[in-house]
């Protein structure tokens, strides 16, 4: 087992913590050695010294993204955390179709998508409300992470039978085709209405043109400390469309003096 020094330890968080916003705090330094020692052994380091160094250097970008993979958690499935996506089909969707008849426009981000449950979820919901008129709207969800890794599994849109056995059948029936035994696709028409792309929200600048009716960033602040998610959730609320919403995780919380939103319900707030 390849020990870490409080110093080696204290440069890797800072370096996570600057670039990403991801904060290892002392408690997870058991977590981050027993979870990194495999890249370690695979690559021949002798210390962490020698892995700070090679991600740092790394110009491919992998070496960190690996980094990344191993100290954050990418779980997610779908319909997860289900009255958010009650509230979106009752509530959030009938407005925003109705404020946006004319433009047919609707602008819906999911920012840390992991493998792309959460986007799909909102995609079959909005085509289900769609219906005919789909093909009209311009509806397609941004769906943003840091890992390539979760952002190929959710491109591919491929999945196992348990992680879709949970939605409703005429979904499973409506929206997806059995491509090996155990494995399913989402529809072609599903896919193409969520473009994902890789996107650090750690980004000083966010490169959106406009803002959003819908934003959805749930459990992926939870690794950050207060300042970094605060400061977040003043981007998101810059680039929030008034009368639009936010989604958080139901274990996460924000400053609601601070942050302008408006709390609905637990996890939901909207810019008034
Ligand atoms: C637990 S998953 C959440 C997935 C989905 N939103 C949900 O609630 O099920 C957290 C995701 O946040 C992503 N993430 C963490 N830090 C990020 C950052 N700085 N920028 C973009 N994505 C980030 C991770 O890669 C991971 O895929």
């Amino acid at each position: 087992m390849i020990t870490i020094t409080e110093i080696e330890f204290e440069k890797l968080s800072k370096y996570v913590k600057s670039n990403y916003g991801i904060n290892l705090s002392e408690k997870k330094k058991t977590l981050v050695v027993g979870r990194l020692q495999n890249i370690l052994v695979q690559n021949n380091f002798d210390s962490f010294s020698e892995y700070y160094d090679y991600v740092v250097k790394d110009t491919t970008g992998e070496a960190v993204v690996n980094l990344l993979n191993k100290i954050t958690t990418n779980h997610t499935f779908f319909m997860r955390e289900a009255d958010h996506f009650e509230f979106f089909k009752e509530k959030v969707l009938p407005f925003w179709t109705e404020q946006a008849k004319k433009s047919k426009d609707l602008r819906i981000w999911s920012a840390g998508c992991s493998s792309g449950e959460e986007p799909y979820t909102l995609a079959m919901i909005i085509s289900d409300y769609l219906g005919d008129k789909m093909p009209s709207w311009d509806a397609r969800i941004l769906a943003t992470d840091i890992s390539m890794k979760s952002l190929k599994i959710a491109k591919e849109g491929i999945y196992k039978y348990e992680h879709i056995k949970d939605i409703p059948d005429f979904w499973k029936k409506k929206y997806f085709k059995m491509c090996q035994d155990t494995e399913y696709m989402v529809s072609e028409r599903i896919r193409n209405n969520v473009i994902f792309r890789i996107f650090n929200l750690m980004n000083e600048e966010f490169p959106f043109k406009k803002k959003f009716h819908v934003i959805y960033c749930r459990n992926v602040m939870i690794y950050f400390d207060n300042e970094t998610k605060n400061k977040l959730i003043k981007k998101f609320y810059d680039y929030t469309e008034t009368g639009g919403y936010l989604f958080i995780g139901h274990s996460e919380s924000i400053n609601r003096e601070e942050s302008g939103y408006k709390y609905i319900m637990p996890a939901v707030y909207r810019k008034e």
